[in-house]
């Protein structure tokens, strides 16, 4: 069964082009990993698929209802995890789940049981009675999480969960989406790092300036780059001379540069890797070489030509 069906999504701020004719679709019980950098458009399409932003054109079914004609009903039984964290600081995490619960219509027996079983999942039952203020990042972000969850949603919709918070508190959030999914709930799940999108994305959707560049699964998108190859060198002077040399040899089809390193993405067999050790001679030679079978951050780098991180704010 199709939960989300999006065609067509165009979505403008003013002159900026946010999304570019998105189309997004996810199946009942998939973990889909909505992986791009920066300003790719993934927060947009979330907050079109909430309703929260209204798109410019296109068609978006949720729940294979049409979403014009039945948005409250939807958005009952969707939860979504924004970017900020939103949560209440001047209630305890038990009030919290109450407040957000209480939103969805809950009372009474069934809105204790349903809190209970929510800090339950995001571990935090031994810390409901006290205020977010004096949690760490990760306990607020999963209070925040706990919250989304009390209506018990069958789409959860996670917005970069992990961003600037503890080890701990990521691995337990990475379990908790891996719960929620064994349990039944559907999951969007948006990030730029890719580890975590290999490790819990049973689908994978790559964006990119506002378009979405590449879907399968993570084997899928690797296989589709396994005929090229990555070659890491080294090198003393890693000028754009040398640069573009390299980017002229036969069977080379990207050269990137990250400080001293350069790596260069090529065509399996093609024997770059003789001739880009021989043109690194003029440059003061190569202080080392490495070849690495691709991965989803190639899949990245090969489709648009730059690396997933760039351009992160540290
Ligand atoms: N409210 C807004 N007004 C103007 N531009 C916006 C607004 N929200 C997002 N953008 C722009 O739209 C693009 C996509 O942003 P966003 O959806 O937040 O990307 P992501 O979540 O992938 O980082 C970015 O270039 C961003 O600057
Ligand atoms: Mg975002």
């Amino acid at each position: 069964m199709t939960i989300v069906d999006m065609n067509n999504i165009v979505k403008r701020y003013g002159k900026h082009l946010a999304l570019d004719c998105v189309d997004l679709y996810i199946s009942k019980g998939e973990i889909l990993g909505l992986l791009g950098p920066n300003g790719a458009g993934k927060t947009t399409l979330i907050h079109s698929l909430c309703g929260i932003i209204n798109i410019d054109s296109g068609e978006i079914r949720v729940f294979d209802k049409s979403y014009r004609d039945n948005m409250l009903e939807i958005k009952r039984q969707i939860g979504l995890v924004t970017q900020e964290i939103a949560i209440l600081w001047d209630l305890t995490a038990r009030e919290n789940l109450e407040f957000f619960g209480g939103i969805y219509g809950l009372k009474g027996e069934k809105l204790k049981q349903r809190v209970d079983e929510a800090l339950e999942i995001v571990g935090l039952t031994e810390y409901s009675k006290k205020l977010p203020t004096k949690f760490s990042g990760g306990m607020q972000r999963r209070l925040n999480i706990a919250c989304a969850l009390v209506h018990r949603p069958s789409l959860l919709i996670l917005d970069e969960p992990t961003v600037g918070i503890d080890p701990q508190s990521r691995n337990h959030i990475i379990d908790t989406v891996r719960e929620l999914n064994r349990q039944g709930t559907t999951i969007i799940y948006t990030t730029h790092y890719i580890e975590e999108v290999q490790s819990i994305a049973s689908r994978v959707v790559i964006m990119d300036q506002g378009h979405v560049i590449a879907q399968g699964t993570v084997d899928e998108l690797v296989e589709k780059i396994q005929h090229e190859e990555k070659i890491k060198l080294e090198v003393v002077e890693p000028n754009d001379m040398l640069i573009e040399k390299l980017n002229k040899l036969d069977g080379v089809k990207k050269v990137i540069k990250e400080d001293k390193q350069i790596v260069i993405i090529s065509s399996v067999g093609s024997g770059v890797l003789d001739r880009a050790l021989y043109i690194a001679k003029d440059y003061g030679g190569v202080r080392s070489v490495n070849t690495e079978k691709p991965n989803l951050e190639d899949v990245f780098l090969t489709l648009t030509g730059k690396k997933l991180r760039d351009g992160e704010e540290k």
